[in-house]
């Protein structure tokens, strides 16, 4: 029997200071109806200026820990997928390591911007198949607050900061799609497109991280057509009907991104994990923060069909098939 990528456990963090868009109203030109109306926000959680994405990517990482059951001995490695380190190098992956006790082994972060931990998932999944690790921590963590320009109105609303974390463990699993597990993973970027959005500032270039630029719009655009190419794409890999998915966990960007993409599906939007209404986009964390709140409330069961999928800067998108 092949091996599969099975979920071991979930966590999360969010930080404690919530901004609503009435607190957004006296920092930016702006509106609680413009903001709901155009993305579905209402809250979104900000660090405080102390606490970087490791710390975030601890606490969650230390949840999905204590929910497993296992030894820090028993975690083969770490991939935290994250746009905001708190230093150039080392990792993010190497602190968490070392907070949970985590003896060596791989570790190390993924960069993809949103698409990031659909990246970093499968890189996972790829590493226990192969027979290279037996069980990994997968994170991710953002602390998007600290690249977004607070002057801005086009991108300060929408942007928050969180961190999410599956632990994923290799087992022999029926070869077909009642096995639980990753069932298959859909990685794109498409690198002409990198200027839709992007920092306007970096290490090697203005020594400085800069801060995020989009073309809301445009990208926009992009995301209902890719995402609904990379779900479709997950479903013939694996000869179902978008009928058979329980739940849809994609990407907390937008909600009219996430209606768009249900709606090419077929799907109803009881089937689609949403809480970009008090998440906001938290950019790689939001698919595991989504996946583990839905998980946590009883929503989603063992058992239980999802389909994941994401967009980001890059452009970079992806999807996973996996039976929770
Ligand atoms: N409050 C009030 N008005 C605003 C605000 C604001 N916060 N922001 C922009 N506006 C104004 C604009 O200036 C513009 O005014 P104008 O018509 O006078 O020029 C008007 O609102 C419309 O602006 P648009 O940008 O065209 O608005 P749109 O309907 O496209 O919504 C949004 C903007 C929410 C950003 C949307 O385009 C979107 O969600 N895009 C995709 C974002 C996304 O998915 N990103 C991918 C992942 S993120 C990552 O990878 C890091």
């Amino acid at each position: 029997m092949p091996i599969k990528s099975i979920v071991k456990s979930t966590g999360g963090y969010l930080p404690e200071k919530i901004l609503t868009n009435q607190d957004l109203e006296k920092m930016v030109d702006t509106t609680d109806e413009w903001i709901t109306q155009r993305s579905g926000i209402k809250s979104r959680h900000i660090a405080a200026d102390d606490q970087t994405t490791a710390d975030l990517a601890i606490s969650a990482g230390r949840a999905a820990f204590e929910a497993s059951g296992l030894a820090p001995s028993d975690i083969d490695g770490v991939i935290v997928a994250t746009t905001t380190p708190d230093q150039t190098f080392p990792s993010v992956a190497v602190k968490v390591q070392a907070a949970l006790e985590i003896p060596a082994g791989l570790a190390f972060d993924v960069q993809a911007v949103c698409s990031g931990f659909v990246y970093a998932l499968a890189t996972a999944d790829n590493f226990i198949r192969c027979g290279q690790a037996r069980r990994i921590l997968v994170i991710g963590a953002e602390k998007l607050s600290s690249i977004v320009d607070w002057n801005d109105r086009t991108t300060c609303v929408l942007f928050a900061d969180g961190a999410g974390a599956i632990i994923f463990e290799g087992q022999e699993g029926a070869d077909d799609i009642s096995a639980r597990g990753i069932h298959s993973t859909h990685l794109y970027a498409d690198g002409r497109l990198r200027d839709l959005l992007y920092t306007n500032g970096g290490t090697s270039s203005t020594r400085t991280a800069g801060h995020i630029v989009m073309q809301g719009r445009e990208v926009f655009k992009y995301a209902v057509s890719f995402m609904a190419d990379v779900v479709n794409e997950a479903l013939e890999e694996n000869n179902i009907t978008a009928d058979q998915v329980d739940w849809l966990v994609p990407h907390q960007a937008n909600i009219r991104i996430l209606e768009a993409t249900a709606k090419k599906l077929g799907l109803s939007m009881d089937k689609v994990v949403m809480t970009v209404d008090h998440h906001g986009n938290t950019s790689a964390a939001s698919i595991p923060l989504a996946l583990h709140e839905a998980a946590a409330d009883g929503r989603i069961k063992q058992g239980d069909l999802l389909l994941l999928e994401a967009m980001g800067g890059g452009l970079t998108w992806g999807s996973a098939l996996v039976r929770f």
